[in-house]
Parts: C-alpha cells; structure tokens; sequence
C-alpha cells in the first residue's frame, strides 16, 4: 500500500498533457490533413441513412454493392494452396516467373522490347511509381522534371516529390467540354524544355475518364518524340477501360514500337486483378539492348534493397497463376470484361435515367469517359449538398468511382444528381 504522502507527491508530480507534449522531441509535429479519399470513407461509415452511397473509393463494386474477389484469382489460391509452397524471400526484383508475364501483357507477348527490359516486380502500382520516380532521379539528368496532367491521380504528385524529383503540369482536361483539351495539351508539351519526363496515363485517366483517341496518341507521340522527352506511362487499369487488355495497352505498345524516346512504366495488377490488398505490380524500363537491360537491373536492385529488400510473395504468386495458366488466363480476362462492361452498364444507366428526369444539362461525358471514374462536372457545392441531403459520398471535384454504382442506387443517384444540378 502506499502511503498518503507518496500518493499525494505522485498527484503533484504527475504530468499534466500539456508538459508531457513540451518535452517530447516530437512536440512540433504537426496534425497533418487526412487522406482526402479515407476522409470520405469515414464520414460514410459514420452515415446511418440506408441510401447512403460511397463513390469515392476506387475499387471495383459488384452489382450488389459488394467487393468482388475474381474466380480466377479464387482457383489460384486454390493451386498454390496444394503446393504447399515455402515461405522464402523472393529474389531482390522479384518473382520472374510473373514479372515476365506481366511486361508481356503489357508490352505484348510478341514486343522486340521485351528482351531489353528491366523489370522489376513492385508494391503495386504506387511502388513502381516511386521506384520510377527514385530510378529518374538518380540516372535521369540532374534535377530532373516530371510533368503530370491537370488533373491527375491525387498521389502522383506526392510520390514523385517524395522520390526528389520537381514536379510540374500540363493542360489535359477541358470542363467546358468535360472531354480532352488536345490542343492545350500538345501546346504544353511542345512548350516544355527538352528532355522532360512526361508522365501519361496508359488508358482509363484517374480522375477523369478521359481518354485521348488512338489518332490524337499519335499527335502526342509526335510533340513527345519532337521535344526528345522521356515517356512515363502509369498504367494501373489495363483491360479494366475497354474491357480488352491488348486494346488498353495500345497507347504504351504505339511509343515503344517508335522507337524514338526513352519509355519506362508503372503496371499494376489491383483493379485489374482485383488484388488490391496484396500489391501486385512492376516497374521497368526499356532498355536498348541487352547489356544495357543488365546494368539497368543491377542499378534497380541497388535501389530496392534499401528500400524494401524484396517484394511480398503471395500475390505475384496468384498473378503468375492467372496469367501463365491457360484456362485461368481465359476466365480472368472474360472477369475483367465483366468488370469492365457492368461499369460501361451503369454509365448508360446513370445518364438515361438523368435524360429521363428531364435533366438540361447534356451528361454525355458520363458515357463518352471511360474506366472507373466518372468526372460528373460537379461543383464543390453541389458536392457538399449531394452528400449532406442525399448521403452520396463523392471527392469534391466531383469525381464519382462508378464502380461503386449499381442497379439497385443508380436511379436515386440520378434523382440525386438531377437534384442539385437543376437550378
Ligand atoms: C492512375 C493511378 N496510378 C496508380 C495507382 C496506384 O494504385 P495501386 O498502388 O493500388 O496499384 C492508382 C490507384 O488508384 C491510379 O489511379
């Protein structure tokens, strides 16, 4: 027991919160904002209305409303299962067995780029852009610039900060026409200093679905190749635009087969795969011969084994499975057509039902964009009002994850949409 008075000491000694914060080292860091999407996650799982809706998330819905994890990913977690496989680190670069079938589907299984390129499996699409952004800074110019659309996936930025790189833009999308400001963007490409990197999406542009044709890629290619710039694709949503994987990786095949630029890209597996959680994905480079393909891994490795050793096993054991495995390849590319085709589904659904509503606003961007995100037009206050009097949960600019739409809510995000939009 302890007595009154060295209870009554330990009261007055005891330190108040205050105190406690004055002398810890840490007593300057500040509260930092929270993740703008994981912000909006929150205050949705806060909401008790049952019509609550979250659009802001950018993973893959099924009709129900429910995470999908794919057949083909289910039956080869089944094989791997009765494996029985070890535990052991992977290799420095990763599984080979997958990052060879996985710069295959990008790059195609019959690309001459193949045989020199470094690729090296990475923590999903964010690791290959970071592992990128790192590799750039350290063999690409001194104080290289990487230039990003306007607008663009919100990471990007931060990522290639945070890898030492200068971070700077081009005009890409156009409101008035909620479509592709081609012409602003050449005229910003053109505009900039020689040797940039300039950072393209592959195919279903986060956050604005907007797509360049393939004859304006071929504009692009050009001022690209004119401005003897370097091309970074991130292409984190292939087969998951179209529906075809071949057709989405058409932009990333036109530059390499050029021949004219230095090409590197960021894949990954998350949307497409449905491996989200298990991040799946690669970083490579393509190289101009063999030889230089070696010095470039060996300079990729040097790289990684600070950063994180080795990349996690499981999952790029489940994408080796689904893509070198006949029939499984077969089921997941019919999966992500699936995938692929519900979205397109409820683009047209959302727009008939805001025509029907007598809407007199033209939605044919809605159908018009393509991917997973839809970019409505929405202005930040008919965002707040669409979440505050409807429960519909959205980024303020407006993007909406059409993913997270389905048969059941898209007539009352409709009603919703029509609701704040009319006056
Ligand atoms: C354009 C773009 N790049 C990269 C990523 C990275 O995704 P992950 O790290 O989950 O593969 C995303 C995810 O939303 C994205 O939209």
């Amino acid at each position: 027991m302890l007595s009154s008075t060295i209870r009554a000491s330990l009261r007055c000694a005891a330190p108040k919160q205050t105190v406690v914060r004055s002398l810890s080292t840490w007593s300057q860091v500040e509260m930092g904002p929270p993740d703008a999407i994981l912000g909006i996650t929150e205050a949705f799982k806060r909401d008790t209305d049952p019509r609550k809706m979250n659009l802001g998330a950018g993973a893959y819905r099924t009709d129900d409303g429910k995470p999908y994890v794919l057949n083909a990913v289910k039956k080869a977690e089944e094989l791997l299962l009765a494996k029985n496989m070890d535990k052991e680190y992977l290799p420095i670069t990763g599984l080979a067995k997958f990052t060879t079938a996985a710069a295959e589907l990008a790059y195609g299984a019959d690309s001459a780029a193949l045989g020199r390129l470094a690729v090296t499996q990475s923590i999903s699409g964010t690791g290959a852009l970071r592992i990128g952004g790192a590799f750039l800074q350290r063999f690409y110019k001194t104080q290289p610039t990487i230039y990003l659309p306007t607008p663009t996936w919100g990471n990007h930025g931060a990522v290639f900060r945070d890898s030492g790189l200068k971070v700077g833009s081009y005009r890409y999308y156009d409101p008035s026409t909620s479509g592709l400001n081609l012409s602003a963007m050449l005229e910003d490409i053109r505009a900039l200093p020689r040797g940039s990197i300039v950072l393209l999406h592959a195919c279903a542009h986060n956050p604005t679905g907007v797509d360049p044709t393939p004859a304006q890629w071929q504009d692009i290619l050009k001022v690209v190749k004119e401005g003897q710039h370097l091309a970074f694709f991130d292409m984190a949503y292939q087969g998951f635009a179209s529906g075809d994987a071949d057709r989405d990786a058409a932009a990333l095949r036109l530059f390499v087969a050029s021949n004219s630029m230095p090409v590197v890209l960021s894949q990954s597996f998350a949307k497409n795969m449905g491996l989200y959680g298990e991040r799946v994905g690669t970083f490579s480079v393509v190289g101009a011969d063999t030889a230089e393909k070696d010095r470039l891994l060996s300079q990729i490795k040097i790289l990684v084994r600070p950063m994180y050793s080795n990349p996690p096993v499981h999952g790029a054991r489940i994408a080796a499975e689904v893509l070198t495995n006949e029939q499984l390849r077969a089921e997941w590319l019919d999966e992500v057509k699936l995938m692929a085709n519900r979205i397109i589904g409820m683009r047209t659904a959302l727009r008939s039902r805001l025509e029907e509503l007598g809407s007199k606003k033209s939605w044919n961007h809605i159908t018009d964009q393509i991917g997973m995100f839809c970019y409505t037009g929405l202005k930040p206050e008919q965002v707040d009002r669409l979440t505050k009097e409807f429960h519909v949960y959205l980024t303020r600019d407006g993007r909406v994850s059409v993913a997270g739409i389905t048969s059941g809510n898209v007539n009352y995000l409709a009603e919703s949409i029509h609701n704040v939009t009319k006056d």
